[in-house]
């Protein structure tokens, strides 16, 4: 493969949307993050880079607790809008329906089939962004989301991000932890 070089960029494929909540001044606000992921399984951990300048940081910062909420495509319009606006100027903890669990001070949001209830672990000040760690615990699943014993990624229908637009997941290709058996040393 010949290659093009573009200079340092933050591309990774896919990205998904989350929406990260947090309650400031006692006010449920969430934001829209592409710029997410698993951290740690023992014990369960989750990872997010948020600009200094989110509304969103303050919350964290005054509770040390979060919540990751996993969209579907059906809530695009309103995880967008989170992403466009402040809570610093508009209040959006009536965009969507908020509920609270054992933290207590997490805000999650019931319209969204998956949510994190996260406590804080640690930050990481990486310049622009600080990388916010937390741990996970508890999963919230929406029972309509939930085949068998866990979530259908199909049922969840969680929103994908990539260069400025959004899609939806396509379809299964292979099973993992199994498709490299067929790998031959020989090729
Ligand atoms: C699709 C999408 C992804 C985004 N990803 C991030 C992200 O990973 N980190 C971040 O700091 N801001 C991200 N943003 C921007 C924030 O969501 C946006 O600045 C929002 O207004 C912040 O809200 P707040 O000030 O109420 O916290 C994203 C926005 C969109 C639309």
């Amino acid at each position: 493969m010949d290659k093009v070089t573009m200079g340092p960029k933050t591309l990774m494929y896919p990205m998904p949307t989350v929406l990260v909540g947090a309650s400031v001044g006692g006010k449920p606000n969430y934001m829209a993050a592409a710029w997410c992921s698993i951290a740690c399984m023992a014990p369960p951990m989750v990872a997010v880079a948020i600009n200094k300048a989110r509304h969103t940081l303050k919350g964290i910062n005054e509770n040390k607790t979060f919540s990751i909420n996993v969209p579907s495509t059906r809530q695009v319009v309103e995880a967008d809008y989170c992403g466009i606006t402040t809570g610093a100027r508009v209040d959006k903890s009536r965009v969507f329906e908020s509920f609270y669990g054992k933290l207590k001070t997490a805000p999650m949001i019931k319209e969204c089939p998956v949510n994190l209830e996260c406590k804080l672990f640690n930050t990481m000040d990486c310049g622009s962004h600080v990388l916010v760690v937390g741990e996970i615990v508890e999963t919230y699943v929406a029972q309509e989301a939930v085949a068998g014993d866990s979530p259908d990624i199909k049922k969840v229908d969680p929103l994908i991000y990539s260069d400025g637009k959004y899609y939806r997941v396509g379809e299964r290709l292979a099973d993992a932890f199994s498709a490299g058996k067929a790998y031959k040393k020989s090729r």
